[in-house]
């Protein structure tokens, strides 16, 4: 019986040939000797929280971002909720932030018994829209919060200026942005309160786990206490000062990230700068690649920034193909490229819907990138087979569906 040789063009969802074998996903970890070997030295010491690792971590972390204070959390969500308390929000406080986030973002308000208020993004960056955001500033408003969408930091000198004429708190929700600069300086050193996750998708992973960083020894304080049940002092700092005695001065949670975690996290703070060049080499490539492609719109930079890249969200441009976002998700997919989408606007989140009665078309923009978003495969640890395999990918499926 003869077969009809599938010529390799035939998109692998139409039964062709995929550009590649196994999925590549959008994001994984590395993790090296050293990382292991720091880890297992920890596990045999004496302390498995609490302990030495976690001021090293901290003070490592600290002056890698050029901030006088970095407190540790069990996960960025947890870093977030621990802003959202030392900035002081409570029952009848708004905070200003993006639709354009993981929910965590919005949710940290709402542990708080505030409300979160959204304003719509910037249509190049994504990142919340200062003059936007600024129109939603009433007498509830306590803080606000610009996320630094795929680790493109938010325009932070407005945001600063806007807070600045309103006496509010400026929480940077920089889970995107680890080693991004704005301006020049590093962003952890900008907002009041800058929040990292260290999620193993993230620049560097301490399974889960997070940060937040300060110029303000009165909101690093707070944030220590927060994370340890509102309690004044730590298991080690009573050893060594010899007595039991301790005092809870808020209400606080178990918040806290291990000495096997800060192990990891300082032996991975190693190779963050490595690691971050090889996300931009990546980005580079990628944005040569589909400068000119009919059909997908890169993602925008604006000059002022230098961003970490932790994600690489196209956009298709709908008008020019003949596919919508999902056919083109589901046939890179079939090509073995672990495509995702970042984010379903918080808004559109049935819980905020049926809570706050949300319908859609509050924020057009996000809503309409949203439609068109797909994030391709982005971490450092991608061969440069991978790229070329993700651009090969993106080229053939974008030649099938071209108008
Ligand atoms: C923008 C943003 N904020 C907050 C978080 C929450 O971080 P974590 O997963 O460490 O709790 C994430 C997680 O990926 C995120 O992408």
């Amino acid at each position: 019986m003869s077969t009809t040789p599938v010529s390799p063009q035939t998109l692998a969802i139409d039964g062709g040939s995929p550009v590649r074998e196994t999925l590549l996903p959008y994001g994984r970890q590395s993790v090296d000797e050293d990382d292991i070997q720091a880890v297992v030295e920890v596990l045999r010491s004496a302390w498995l929280t609490t302990g030495p690792k976690v001021g090293e971590f901290e003070e490592a972390f600290a002056q890698r971002v050029g901030a006088a204070h970095a407190v540790s959390f069990s996960s960025g969500t947890a870093a977030l909720h621990g802003a959202a308390f030392a900035a002081g929000l409570k029952p009848g406080d708004e905070a200003i932030t993006s639709p354009m986030t993981f929910a965590a973002t919005a949710n940290c308000v709402l542990y708080q018994g505030a409300t979160p208020i959204f304003a719509d993004v910037s249509p190049d960056t994504l990142n919340l829209d200062p003059e936007r955001a600024a129109a939603k500033i009433t007498s509830k408003t306590k803080a606000i919060l610009p996320v630094d969408y795929a680790g493109h930091p938010a325009d932070l000198d407005a945001f600063l200026e806007i807070a600045g004429r309103h006496g509010l708190v400026v929480i940077e929700d920089a889970c995107h942005a680890l080693g991004a600069e704005f301006r020049g300086r590093p962003v952890g050193a900008i907002a009041d309160m800058t929040v990292f996750s260290f999620h193993p998708v993230k620049h560097l992973t301490t399974g889960e786990g997070g940060m937040v960083t300060t110029n303000n020894a009165r909101l690093a304080e707070t944030l220590r206490r927060f994370r340890n049940h509102g309690i004044s002092s730590d298991a080690r700092q009573r050893q060594s000062e010899g007595q039991w005695h301790y005092e809870m001065v808020l209400l606080g949670f178990n918040y806290r990230l291990t000495d096997i975690a800060c192990a990891l996290g300082l032996s991975q703070l190693k190779r963050l700068a490595p690691n971050l060049l090889r996300r931009r080499e990546i980005a580079t490539r990628y944005s040569a690649a589909f400068r000119d492609l009919p059909g997908i719109v890169p993602p925008s930079l604006r000059r002022e920034t230098n961003p970490a890249w932790h994600l690489y969200p196209i956009r298709v441009d709908l008008a020019k193909l003949t596919a919508d976002r999902g056919q083109v998700f589901r046939a890179l997919r079939a090509e073995n490229i672990g495509v995702n989408v970042h984010y379903i606007p918080v808004h559109r989140h049935p819980y905020y819907r049926d809570r706050f009665g949300y319908r859609g078309g509050e924020y057009p923009i996000a809503e309409d990138a949203y439609e068109r978003l797909i994030s391709l495969p982005m971490f450092h640890g991608m061969s440069d087979e991978d790229v070329q395999d993700v651009i090969a990918a993106v080229k053939k499926v974008m030649a099938a569906f071209a108008l």
